[in-house]
């Protein structure tokens, strides 16, 4: 049965990482993998973290099975981080939510509740996004299809063009927001642009699904969500899927949630159930762990403080690389205009060179980036920012 069977190729971002592993060059850097790095280029456990995981490994004292909802302090603390404390949504009762492993657990539960509530559901997502988007909602039935958002002549969201597609959709249509840091292109929307989503949302009839995976790794944790918490209190039904792997540093340990909001707080209670159903049929439940530590963090007030700082310090190293990295180009006098570097948000921007220069990066300076020319930010160190801005002189 197996032998009419081939070997997938390999997915592109993991397969720079097997090059770099392999690259002898002392100069190399990597700007391919999405995670965050510190000066040293390492992906550490932030220290609120740690001490959370020490406190959880003196208390827990069973391994047994948690509900099916996950871990509810955590589940609710997320709810509050993402919408706010004094939501009045969430006071009404009027969110679902569920842990999931990661926010791709997230993205592909929520996929698959979709798929159930309505047959013919299109999900549109933003031309680019992130690469993982499209197998993980195409896996759950749904259709794909993309709408304008990132004009390549501005580096910049086009929404123009964006809203005169949404002006095209009607109740069985999805739309696909990132939260904040779009990813891959920095790109964000403007408060504006999601009073007009809201407003749009609400006269065609589709559902927003907003993905948020690096709350508090832009302007900060409260300013990145304001759209998103915006829309919330606007439209009567959307979905979140959230992700802890960037922002509390939890990548393998696969923490997320689905939220879904809802009309009222008894279709709330109907769609918890709809959502639990869904994560039994494919993995049972999710991972706790994570969970367990997200929800010490968050209620605990010094812990709390703590990772808030080190987000923020994060957050504000990423700003700062950015700044460096533009005064860097600008002082070889580089024949193309890098502004957008710093009015972008998050770990990624697209640096908008063409794919022989990102091949002429990799091949004459061991510096590593996906082919559309996205580079994660935070790869980038103090020691390394003339190696690079000397090989972008050297090939654009
Ligand atoms: C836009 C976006 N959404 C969701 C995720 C999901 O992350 P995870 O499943 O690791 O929590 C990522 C991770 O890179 C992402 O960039």
């Amino acid at each position: 049965m197996f032998d009419q069977l081939n070997a997938l190729p390999a997915d592109p971002l993991l397969g720079l990482i097997g090059a770099f592993r392999e690259d002898s060059n002392p100069d190399k850097v990597d700007l391919g993998v999405g995670v965050y790095k510190d000066e040293t280029g390492h992906t550490a456990i932030m220290t609120s973290i740690q001490k959370a995981a020490k406190r959880h490994m003196e208390t827990e004292n069973s391994k047994t099975y948690i509900g099916p909802g996950g871990v509810v302090g955590f589940v609710e603390g997320i709810k509050q981080l993402v919408l706010g404390a004094d939501s009045s949504i969430l006071m009404d009762s009027r969110v679902s939510g569920l842990q999931t492993p990661g926010g791709c657990g997230a993205l592909r539960v929520g996929s698959e509740f979709l798929s159930r509530m309505k047959e013919d559901l299109t999900v549109w997502v933003s031309d680019p996004t992130w690469a993982n988007h499209i197998p993980l909602i195409s896996a759950a039935g749904l259709k794909i299809k993309t709408y304008p958002y990132f004009d390549n002549t501005t580096s910049a969201v086009n929404f123009d063009a964006m809203d005169a597609k949404l002006a095209e959709l009607g109740p069985s249509d999805i739309v696909l927001l990132h939260g904040c840091c779009h990813n891959p292109t920095g790109a964000d929307l403007s408060f504006e642009h999601w009073q007009r989503i809201a407003e749009r949302a609400n006269k065609q009839g589709f559902i927003p699904f907003v993905d948020i995976a690096y709350q508090g790794l832009g302007d900060g944790i409260i300013e990145d969500v304001k759209g998103v918490r915006y829309l919330s209190s606007q439209v009567e039904e959307m979905l979140i899927a959230t992700s802890c792997s960037k922002n509390y540093g939890l990548y393998r340990e696969r923490t997320g949630t689905l939220l879904v909001q809802t009309k009222n707080a008894s279709q709330a209670k109907a769609i918890e159930t709809q959502i639990q159903d869904v994560a039994r049929a494919n993995y049972s439940m999710s991972p706790a762990y994570g969970g367990f530590l997200v929800d010490i963090v968050l209620h605990d007030a010094a812990l709390r403080t703590e990772w808030e700082n080190e987000l923020n310090s994060m957050a504000v190293r990423v700003k700062s690389l950015r700044r460096n990295l533009l005064e860097k180009i600008e002082q070889r006098g580089i024949n193309k205009d890098f502004s957008f570097i710093t009015q972008q948000k998050g770990m990624f921007t697209y640096l908008g060179i063409t794919k022989e220069q990102v091949q002429r990066l990799r091949n004459e300076f061991s510096i590593y980036m996906a082919d559309s020319s996205r580079i994660n930010v935070a790869g980038l160190n103090t020691h390394c920012l003339d190696y690079v801005a000397d090989a972008l002189k050297a090939v654009v």
